[in-house]
Protein backbone atom coordinates (compact mmCIF):
# COMPACT_ATOMS: atom_id res chain seq x y z
CA UNK A 1 0.00 0.00 0.00
CA UNK A 2 0.98 3.54 -0.49
CA UNK A 3 1.32 5.29 2.91
CA UNK A 4 1.62 9.56 3.03
CA UNK A 5 2.68 10.93 6.12
CA UNK A 6 1.77 14.72 5.82
CA UNK A 7 2.86 17.51 8.17
CA UNK A 8 0.50 18.80 10.80
CA UNK A 9 -0.82 22.49 10.01
CA UNK A 10 -2.94 22.85 12.96
CA UNK A 11 -1.81 25.76 14.52
CA UNK A 12 0.80 24.84 17.18
CA UNK A 13 0.71 21.14 16.29
CA UNK A 14 4.27 19.70 16.00
CA UNK A 15 3.89 16.20 16.39
CA UNK A 16 3.74 13.69 13.29
CA UNK A 17 1.77 10.29 12.48
CA UNK A 18 4.58 8.13 11.88
CA UNK A 19 8.37 8.22 13.08
CA UNK A 20 11.40 6.70 11.31
CA UNK A 21 10.78 3.89 13.49
CA UNK A 22 7.53 3.18 12.04
CA UNK A 23 8.65 3.37 8.44
CA UNK A 24 10.83 0.79 8.95
CA UNK A 25 8.37 -1.37 9.97
CA UNK A 26 5.85 -0.64 7.38
CA UNK A 27 8.79 -0.48 4.73
CA UNK A 28 9.52 -4.07 5.87
CA UNK A 29 5.60 -5.33 5.47
CA UNK A 30 6.15 -4.05 1.53
CA UNK A 31 4.41 -0.83 2.03
CA UNK A 32 5.56 2.11 0.38
CA UNK A 33 6.32 5.18 2.58
CA UNK A 34 5.89 8.94 1.16
CA UNK A 35 6.40 11.68 4.12
CA UNK A 36 6.23 15.28 3.60
CA UNK A 37 9.42 17.23 4.00
CA UNK A 38 9.65 18.45 7.14
CA UNK A 39 6.83 16.69 8.95
CA UNK A 40 8.94 15.24 11.52
CA UNK A 41 10.84 18.46 12.44
CA UNK A 42 8.87 19.56 15.58
CA UNK A 43 8.94 16.11 16.88
CA UNK A 44 12.73 15.83 16.64
CA UNK A 45 13.14 13.70 13.57
CA UNK A 46 14.92 14.80 10.26
CA UNK A 47 14.16 14.25 6.22
CA UNK A 48 16.90 12.49 6.34
CA UNK A 49 15.91 10.60 9.17
CA UNK A 50 13.15 8.69 6.89
CA UNK A 51 14.87 8.42 4.47
CA UNK A 52 17.52 6.15 6.16
CA UNK A 53 13.97 4.20 7.05
CA UNK A 54 13.17 4.02 3.56
CA UNK A 55 10.94 6.65 2.98
CA UNK A 56 10.39 9.12 0.27
CA UNK A 57 10.28 12.63 0.78
CA UNK A 58 7.86 14.58 -1.20
CA UNK A 59 8.01 18.05 -0.91
CA UNK A 60 4.41 19.39 -0.73
CA UNK A 61 1.30 18.53 1.50
CA UNK A 62 -0.90 18.19 -2.57
CA UNK A 63 1.90 15.97 -3.37
CA UNK A 64 1.35 13.79 -0.33
CA UNK A 65 -2.38 13.45 0.05
CA UNK A 66 -2.20 12.92 -4.40
CA UNK A 67 -0.18 9.58 -4.24
CA UNK A 68 -1.53 8.10 -0.59
CA UNK A 69 -4.13 5.46 -0.53
CA UNK A 70 -3.56 5.92 3.36
CA UNK A 71 -2.85 9.14 5.19
CA UNK A 72 -1.13 8.86 8.98
CA UNK A 73 -1.27 11.55 10.87
CA UNK A 74 -2.48 12.93 14.05
CA UNK A 75 -5.28 16.04 14.08
CA UNK A 76 -8.16 16.28 12.02
CA UNK A 77 -7.98 17.69 8.56
CA UNK A 78 -8.46 21.50 8.97
CA UNK A 79 -10.47 23.35 5.84
CA UNK A 80 -6.97 24.16 3.59
CA UNK A 81 -6.95 20.06 3.29
CA UNK A 82 -10.63 19.37 2.92
CA UNK A 83 -10.12 19.58 -1.40
CA UNK A 84 -6.82 16.89 -0.83
CA UNK A 85 -8.46 14.17 -0.14
CA UNK A 86 -9.22 11.85 -2.49
CA UNK A 87 -12.64 9.52 -2.84
CA UNK A 88 -11.78 6.09 -1.01
CA UNK A 89 -8.58 7.59 0.42
CA UNK A 90 -8.14 6.00 4.03
CA UNK A 91 -7.55 8.48 6.63
CA UNK A 92 -5.92 7.23 10.32
CA UNK A 93 -5.85 9.90 12.68
CA UNK A 94 -7.99 11.55 15.60
CA UNK A 95 -11.02 13.18 14.26
CA UNK A 96 -13.78 14.21 16.73
CA UNK A 97 -16.01 14.64 14.46
CA UNK A 98 -19.22 15.11 17.10
CA UNK A 99 -17.03 18.45 17.90
CA UNK A 100 -17.14 19.95 14.58
CA UNK A 101 -19.83 19.61 12.14
CA UNK A 102 -18.17 20.80 9.34
CA UNK A 103 -15.42 18.28 9.32
CA UNK A 104 -18.14 15.70 9.77
CA UNK A 105 -19.83 17.18 6.40
CA UNK A 106 -16.27 18.08 4.29
CA UNK A 107 -15.59 14.16 5.02
CA UNK A 108 -18.90 12.72 3.87
CA UNK A 109 -18.39 15.27 0.96
CA UNK A 110 -15.17 13.82 0.04
CA UNK A 111 -15.77 10.36 0.16
CA UNK A 112 -13.24 8.98 2.25
CA UNK A 113 -13.07 6.37 4.65
CA UNK A 114 -12.27 7.98 8.23
CA UNK A 115 -11.11 5.73 11.16
CA UNK A 116 -10.60 7.73 14.18
CA UNK A 117 -8.57 7.03 16.15
CA UNK A 118 -10.35 8.26 19.53
CA UNK A 119 -13.41 5.84 18.68
CA UNK A 120 -10.56 2.46 18.43
CA UNK A 121 -12.38 0.36 21.21
CA UNK A 122 -10.94 -2.87 22.70
CA UNK A 123 -13.24 -5.44 24.23
CA UNK A 124 -12.79 -4.24 28.08
CA UNK A 125 -14.13 -0.33 26.98
CA UNK A 126 -10.92 1.20 26.65
CA UNK A 127 -9.63 3.68 24.03
CA UNK A 128 -6.02 2.33 23.20
CA UNK A 129 -5.74 5.48 21.31
CA UNK A 130 -6.86 7.74 23.66
CA UNK A 131 -4.76 6.21 26.91
CA UNK A 132 -1.01 7.52 25.33
CA UNK A 133 -2.08 11.10 25.71
CA UNK A 134 -3.87 11.01 29.00
CA UNK A 135 -0.79 9.10 30.24
CA UNK A 136 0.97 12.15 28.46
CA UNK A 137 -1.61 14.94 30.27
CA UNK A 138 -1.94 12.78 33.60
CA UNK A 139 2.06 13.07 34.25
CA UNK A 140 2.34 16.31 32.73
CA UNK A 141 -0.37 17.95 34.88
CA UNK A 142 2.23 17.88 38.07
CA UNK A 143 5.05 19.25 35.92
CA UNK A 144 3.36 22.03 35.39
CA UNK A 145 0.84 22.19 38.94
CA UNK A 146 4.52 22.30 40.97
CA UNK A 147 5.52 25.40 38.51
CA UNK A 148 2.85 27.08 38.74
CA UNK A 149 2.93 27.19 42.90
CA UNK A 150 6.25 28.74 42.57
CA UNK A 151 5.79 32.82 43.57
CA UNK A 152 6.68 34.27 40.51
CA UNK A 153 4.59 32.35 38.58
CA UNK A 154 1.68 33.62 40.97
CA UNK A 155 1.32 30.23 42.72
CA UNK A 156 1.54 29.72 46.73
CA UNK A 157 5.60 29.91 46.72
CA UNK A 158 5.49 25.73 47.77
CA UNK A 159 8.30 23.39 46.97
CA UNK A 160 5.72 20.15 45.64
CA UNK A 161 7.96 17.76 47.87
CA UNK A 162 9.12 19.90 50.70
CA UNK A 163 12.39 19.92 52.26
CA UNK A 164 13.95 18.12 55.47
CA UNK A 165 11.63 19.59 58.62
CA UNK A 166 9.34 21.31 55.83
CA UNK A 167 6.04 19.56 55.37
CA UNK A 168 5.55 19.04 51.24
CA UNK A 169 2.83 19.94 49.21
CA UNK A 170 -0.79 18.72 49.58
CA UNK A 171 -1.55 17.04 45.90
CA UNK A 172 -5.53 16.59 45.59
CA UNK A 173 -6.25 14.58 42.30
CA UNK A 174 -10.18 14.23 41.92
CA UNK A 175 -10.59 11.36 38.84
CA UNK A 176 -8.95 7.90 39.39
CA UNK A 177 -8.52 7.32 35.22
CA UNK A 178 -5.85 7.28 33.27
CA UNK A 179 -4.82 10.77 33.69
CA UNK A 180 -5.40 10.52 37.86
CA UNK A 181 -2.99 7.51 38.06
CA UNK A 182 -0.30 9.09 35.71
CA UNK A 183 -0.23 12.51 37.53
CA UNK A 184 -0.83 10.59 41.10
CA UNK A 185 2.54 8.57 40.64
CA UNK A 186 4.33 11.48 39.55
CA UNK A 187 3.44 14.08 42.08
CA UNK A 188 3.85 10.91 44.90
CA UNK A 189 7.30 10.37 43.23
CA UNK A 190 8.07 13.61 43.68
CA UNK A 191 7.13 13.30 47.65
CA UNK A 192 4.09 15.69 47.62
CA UNK A 193 1.16 14.13 49.95
CA UNK A 194 -1.10 13.01 47.13
CA UNK A 195 -5.14 12.32 48.05
CA UNK A 196 -6.88 10.96 44.38
CA UNK A 197 -10.26 10.67 44.71
CA UNK A 198 -12.70 8.33 42.16
CA UNK A 199 -16.40 7.78 42.69
CA UNK A 200 -16.27 4.30 41.69
CA UNK A 201 -14.90 2.20 44.69
CA UNK A 202 -13.65 -0.78 42.83
CA UNK A 203 -11.10 1.41 41.07
CA UNK A 204 -10.36 3.49 44.09
CA UNK A 205 -9.49 -0.14 46.11
CA UNK A 206 -7.29 -1.03 43.02
CA UNK A 207 -5.33 2.51 43.44
CA UNK A 208 -4.91 1.60 47.42
CA UNK A 209 -2.92 -1.80 46.33
CA UNK A 210 -0.75 -0.19 44.06
CA UNK A 211 -0.16 3.41 44.71
CA UNK A 212 2.94 4.07 46.99
CA UNK A 213 2.22 5.00 50.61
CA UNK A 214 1.88 9.07 49.95
CA UNK A 215 -1.12 8.49 48.37
CA UNK A 216 -4.48 8.03 50.21
CA UNK A 217 -7.75 7.27 48.06
CA UNK A 218 -11.05 9.34 49.32
CA UNK A 219 -14.42 8.98 47.85
CA UNK A 220 -15.31 11.79 45.71
CA UNK A 221 -18.83 13.60 46.73
CA UNK A 222 -19.64 17.22 47.52
CA UNK A 223 -18.97 16.81 50.80
CA UNK A 224 -15.40 15.14 50.77
CA UNK A 225 -14.36 17.73 47.97
CA UNK A 226 -15.41 20.84 50.38
CA UNK A 227 -13.31 19.21 52.97
CA UNK A 228 -9.79 19.43 51.08
CA UNK A 229 -10.28 22.06 49.20
CA UNK A 230 -8.99 24.10 52.01
CA UNK A 231 -5.67 22.39 52.92
CA UNK A 232 -4.70 21.92 49.26
CA UNK A 233 -2.15 23.35 46.95
CA UNK A 234 -2.54 21.35 43.86
CA UNK A 235 -5.84 20.61 42.76
CA UNK A 236 -6.23 18.37 39.11
CA UNK A 237 -9.30 17.72 37.62
CA UNK A 238 -8.68 14.45 35.48
CA UNK A 239 -12.24 12.97 35.74
CA UNK A 240 -14.27 11.50 32.94
CA UNK A 241 -17.70 10.50 32.06
CA UNK A 242 -17.77 9.04 28.51
CA UNK A 243 -19.89 10.66 25.77
CA UNK A 244 -20.86 13.22 28.47
CA UNK A 245 -19.53 16.47 29.71
CA UNK A 246 -17.51 16.87 32.69
CA UNK A 247 -19.25 17.31 36.13
CA UNK A 248 -18.66 20.43 38.25
CA UNK A 249 -17.30 18.81 41.03
CA UNK A 250 -15.58 22.22 42.29
CA UNK A 251 -18.64 24.99 41.82
CA UNK A 252 -17.34 28.73 41.45
CA UNK A 253 -18.13 28.96 45.34
CA UNK A 254 -15.75 26.71 46.71
CA UNK A 255 -12.56 28.91 45.15
CA UNK A 256 -12.92 30.84 48.31
CA UNK A 257 -12.72 27.91 50.55
CA UNK A 258 -9.13 27.37 48.68
CA UNK A 259 -6.26 29.87 50.02
CA UNK A 260 -4.79 32.27 47.82
CA UNK A 261 -2.08 31.02 45.38
CA UNK A 262 -3.67 27.45 45.31
CA UNK A 263 -3.33 25.92 41.67
CA UNK A 264 -5.49 23.84 39.86
CA UNK A 265 -5.06 21.81 36.57
CA UNK A 266 -7.91 21.32 34.97
CA UNK A 267 -7.17 18.39 32.14
CA UNK A 268 -10.73 17.65 31.61
CA UNK A 269 -10.84 20.94 30.50
CA UNK A 270 -11.56 19.04 26.83
CA UNK A 271 -14.98 17.28 28.22
CA UNK A 272 -15.99 21.47 29.41
CA UNK A 273 -13.77 20.94 32.96
CA UNK A 274 -14.59 19.61 36.16
CA UNK A 275 -14.22 23.03 37.71
CA UNK A 276 -16.67 25.33 37.15
CA UNK A 277 -14.63 28.30 36.27
CA UNK A 278 -12.47 26.27 33.95
CA UNK A 279 -12.32 27.51 30.42
CA UNK A 280 -9.84 26.85 27.46
CA UNK A 281 -6.95 28.26 27.67
CA UNK A 282 -3.65 27.62 25.12
CA UNK A 283 0.22 26.99 25.49
CA UNK A 284 1.04 30.42 24.71
CA UNK A 285 -1.35 31.72 27.55
CA UNK A 286 -1.86 28.89 29.41
CA UNK A 287 -3.35 30.64 32.75
CA UNK A 288 -5.80 32.76 34.23
CA UNK A 289 -6.78 34.04 38.04
CA UNK A 290 -10.17 33.71 39.26
CA UNK A 291 -10.51 34.61 43.44
CA UNK A 292 -7.07 34.15 43.94
CA UNK A 293 -7.26 30.68 42.59
CA UNK A 294 -4.51 29.70 39.27
CA UNK A 295 -6.10 28.27 36.70
CA UNK A 296 -3.92 25.80 34.38
CA UNK A 297 -6.71 25.08 31.59
CA UNK A 298 -4.70 23.87 28.45
CA UNK A 299 -6.98 21.70 26.40
CA UNK A 300 -3.80 20.19 24.36
CA UNK A 301 -1.55 19.64 26.95
CA UNK A 302 0.62 16.96 25.27
CA UNK A 303 1.19 19.27 22.42
CA UNK A 304 3.84 20.75 24.21
CA UNK A 305 5.88 17.52 24.37
CA UNK A 306 5.86 16.79 21.18
CA UNK A 307 8.72 14.35 21.16
CA UNK A 308 7.21 12.30 23.85
CA UNK A 309 4.03 12.77 22.71
CA UNK A 310 4.50 11.35 19.13
CA UNK A 311 6.45 8.26 20.11
CA UNK A 312 3.58 7.88 22.85
CA UNK A 313 1.12 7.92 20.31
CA UNK A 314 2.83 6.31 17.49
CA UNK A 315 3.63 3.39 19.73
CA UNK A 316 0.06 2.66 19.98
CA UNK A 317 -0.95 3.61 16.81
CA UNK A 318 1.86 1.56 14.41
CA UNK A 319 0.27 -1.72 14.91
CA UNK A 320 -3.31 -0.74 13.87
CA UNK A 321 -1.70 0.79 11.03
CA UNK A 322 0.03 -2.02 9.91
CA UNK A 323 -2.53 -4.02 9.88
CA UNK A 324 -5.00 -1.51 7.63
CA UNK A 325 -1.66 -1.86 5.16
CA UNK A 326 -0.98 -5.46 4.76
CA UNK A 327 -5.27 -6.19 4.99
CA UNK A 328 -6.78 -3.12 3.74
CA UNK A 329 -8.86 -1.26 5.60
CA UNK A 330 -12.09 -3.38 4.83
CA UNK A 331 -10.26 -7.02 6.01
CA UNK A 332 -8.75 -5.30 8.84
CA UNK A 333 -11.87 -3.89 10.09
CA UNK A 334 -13.66 -6.96 9.30
CA UNK A 335 -11.23 -8.89 11.03
CA UNK A 336 -10.83 -6.47 14.41
CA UNK A 337 -13.83 -5.60 16.40
CA UNK A 338 -11.04 -2.39 17.71
CA UNK A 339 -10.51 -1.20 14.18
CA UNK A 340 -14.25 -1.57 13.06
CA UNK A 341 -15.48 0.99 15.75
CA UNK A 342 -12.98 3.63 14.53
CA UNK A 343 -14.87 3.86 11.53
CA UNK A 344 -17.09 6.65 11.76
CA UNK A 345 -17.53 8.08 8.06
CA UNK A 346 -17.62 5.88 5.10
CA UNK A 347 -17.43 6.77 1.45
CA UNK A 348 -19.77 9.17 2.28
CA UNK A 349 -22.23 7.23 5.30
CA UNK A 350 -21.51 8.08 8.97
CA UNK A 351 -21.34 4.95 10.04
CA UNK A 352 -20.62 5.77 14.10
CA UNK A 353 -24.08 6.41 15.74
CA UNK A 354 -22.70 8.90 18.21
CA UNK A 355 -21.39 11.01 15.09
CA UNK A 356 -24.53 10.45 13.30
CA UNK A 357 -27.08 11.86 16.05
CA UNK A 358 -25.01 14.74 17.11
CA UNK A 359 -25.96 16.31 13.44
CA UNK A 360 -29.11 14.78 12.93
CA UNK A 361 -27.37 12.85 10.09
CA UNK A 362 -28.16 9.88 8.79
CA UNK A 363 -26.74 6.53 10.27
CA UNK A 364 -25.56 3.61 8.19
CA UNK A 365 -24.47 0.40 10.38
CA UNK A 366 -21.08 -0.24 9.77
CA UNK A 367 -21.31 -3.98 9.09
CA UNK A 368 -22.86 -2.25 5.25
CA UNK A 369 -20.47 -0.68 4.19
CA UNK A 370 -17.71 -3.73 5.16
N1 LIG B 1 -6.18 18.61 28.50
C1 LIG B 1 -5.57 17.68 27.80
O1 LIG B 1 -4.60 17.93 27.08
C2 LIG B 1 -6.01 16.25 27.92
C3 LIG B 1 -5.20 15.19 27.47
C4 LIG B 1 -5.64 13.90 27.67
C5 LIG B 1 -6.87 13.65 28.28
N2 LIG B 1 -7.64 14.69 28.68
C6 LIG B 1 -8.93 14.51 29.36
O2 LIG B 1 -8.74 14.11 30.72
C7 LIG B 1 -9.95 13.53 31.20
C8 LIG B 1 -9.66 12.23 31.94
O3 LIG B 1 -9.20 11.26 31.00
P1 LIG B 1 -8.81 9.77 31.44
O4 LIG B 1 -8.16 9.16 30.24
O5 LIG B 1 -8.10 9.76 32.72
O6 LIG B 1 -10.25 9.12 31.63
P2 LIG B 1 -10.56 7.74 32.42
O7 LIG B 1 -11.86 7.25 31.87
O8 LIG B 1 -9.38 6.85 32.38
O9 LIG B 1 -10.74 8.22 33.94
C9 LIG B 1 -11.80 9.00 34.37
C10 LIG B 1 -12.06 8.67 35.81
O10 LIG B 1 -13.01 9.62 36.31
C11 LIG B 1 -13.75 8.93 37.28
N3 LIG B 1 -14.96 9.69 37.64
C12 LIG B 1 -16.15 9.79 36.98
N4 LIG B 1 -16.99 10.57 37.67
C13 LIG B 1 -16.33 10.98 38.79
C14 LIG B 1 -16.65 11.78 39.90
N5 LIG B 1 -17.86 12.35 40.00
N6 LIG B 1 -15.73 11.98 40.85
C15 LIG B 1 -14.51 11.42 40.76
N7 LIG B 1 -14.15 10.63 39.75
C16 LIG B 1 -15.04 10.41 38.78
C17 LIG B 1 -14.02 7.58 36.64
O11 LIG B 1 -14.44 6.62 37.59
C18 LIG B 1 -12.66 7.29 36.04
O12 LIG B 1 -11.85 6.53 36.93
C19 LIG B 1 -10.82 13.35 29.95
O13 LIG B 1 -11.75 14.41 29.88
C20 LIG B 1 -9.83 13.45 28.81
O14 LIG B 1 -10.44 13.85 27.59
C21 LIG B 1 -7.23 15.98 28.51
Amino acid sequence: MIIGVPKEIKNNENRVGATPAGVIELVRNGHTVYVQSTAGEGSGFMDDDYIAAGASILPSIEEVYGVAEMIIKVKEPIESEYSLIKEDQLLFTYFHFASYEPLTHAMIKQKAVCLAYETVEKADRSLPLLVPMSEVAGRMAVQEGAKYLEKPLQGRGILLGGVPGVRPAKVLIIGGGVVGTNAAKMAAGMGADVTIMDNNLQRLRYLDDIMPANVNTFMSNEYNIRELLPTHDLIIGAVLIPGAKAPHLITRDMLKEMRPGTVVVDVAVDQGGCIETCRPTTHQDPTYIIDDVLHYCVANMPGAVPYTSTLALTNATLPFAIQLANKGWKKACADSNELKLGLNVVQGKVVYKGVAEAFNLDYVPVENVL
